[in-house]
């Protein structure tokens, strides 16, 4: 694996196994990695709202015993004052040991990486990647399907703008998925460039365009939920318009398999009927669990420490 984490092709599938398998050992037995990072600090830098990725990692590292350093709003940082990208990172090389982003810009961690001699993990840039989302899903996919491999997965919602699906979608192809049914509004379809990329690279994978969740749902092993991405519109009106164009209810879910999972990174605004929480094939509350146990492995894995140490 290289220095930093920016897409999800930094990792092979074989590192993405190694991480699951991590991830599985830390949730076994949390005890064993309370101190693999005593006198560590991750620099957690989100130019971006969030929730879950910024507070996961930070108990990711705090449970390994280290320290976290950072901000959840820019404005209270020198990138207020006109601080470039590139500075920020320099300076922040010097007070911490791996950093975490988030940026609204695509390519912002490729370009902070460029300027880090430390690792930088990309916690979500723009409409682009979000690769740690990916390794939760995975995590939470091999746990509760326990194969990668030979699923048909329905991807809903916002695929235009959905950094989760576009990572998902290309590192699910890699370990065989049978077949991807693409659900959207037509103003949010999944982007050509990907459907070219899977159709090249992985022409055995079935690609199915569907407009209404309720006529595909009873294919699919998986059900990836994703929230209409209001802050990627240019104007309000398109947003009004597309906002509650999927709703997962209790009426949908009779038409899903039995032992059919229903994902979403969340957060969820108008997707997921809460009517259905209790469905025990709703995990998605349990996948942000098991995203700190997974991120938790990736920190171990990038600094080298626990199970990763180099002796
Ligand atoms: N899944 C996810 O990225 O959630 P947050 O925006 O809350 O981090």
């Amino acid at each position: 694996m290289g220095k930093h984490l920016i897409e999800p092709k930094d990792l092979s599938n074989d590192e993405v196994i190694e991480l699951i398998n991590i991830g599985n050992s830390i949730y076994a037995n949390p005890a064993d990695y309370s101190h693999v990072c005593n006198g560590k600090i991750l620099a957690s830098l989100f130019f971006e709202p969030s929730t879950r990725t910024k507070f996961s990692f930070d108990t990711a590292m705090i449970r390994l015993g280290g320290h976290i350093i950072g901000f959840a709003d820019a404005d209270t940082s020198s990138a207020k004052k006109g601080e470039s990208l590139a500075d920020t990172i320099r300076v922040m090389n010097f007070y911490s040991d791996i950093i975490v982003m988030r940026h609204p810009k695509e390519g912002a961690p490729k370009l902070a990486s460029e300027y880090s001699d430390i690792p930088i993990i990309n916690a979500g840039d723009g409409g682009h990647n979000h690769p740690t989302q990916t390794l939760t899903d995975l995590f939470t996919i091999s746990r509760y399907k326990k194969t990668l491999n030979n699923h048909t997965i329905a991807f809903v919602g916002d695929l235009k703008y959905g950094r989760t699906v576009h990572s998902l979608i290309k590192t699910l192809a890699g370990f065989n998925s049978k077949k991807f049914i693409l659900v959207s509004p037509l103003e949010l379809s999944l982007p050509q460039f990907l459907i070219d990329y899977l159709k090249l690279n992985y022409p055995h994978i079935e690609i199915q365009i569907a407009r209404y969740l309720e006529d595909v749902i009873h294919e699919a092993d998986i059900i990836y939920m994703t929230r209409i991405q209001k802050e990627r519109f240019f104007n309000e009106e398109d947003y009004l318009k597309l906002k509650n164009s999927f709703l997962l209810d209790k009426e949908k879910m009779k038409k899903a398999k039995n032992d059919a999972i229903v994902m979403h990174p969340l957060p969820r605004v108008n997707e997921i009927s809460y009517e259905i929480d209790d469905d025990p094939r709703s995990v998605y509350f349990e996948q942000s669990k098991l995203g700190v146990y997974i991120r938790m492995a990736l920190i171990t894995k990038m600094l080298e420490v626990g199970d990763y140490a180099i002796s």
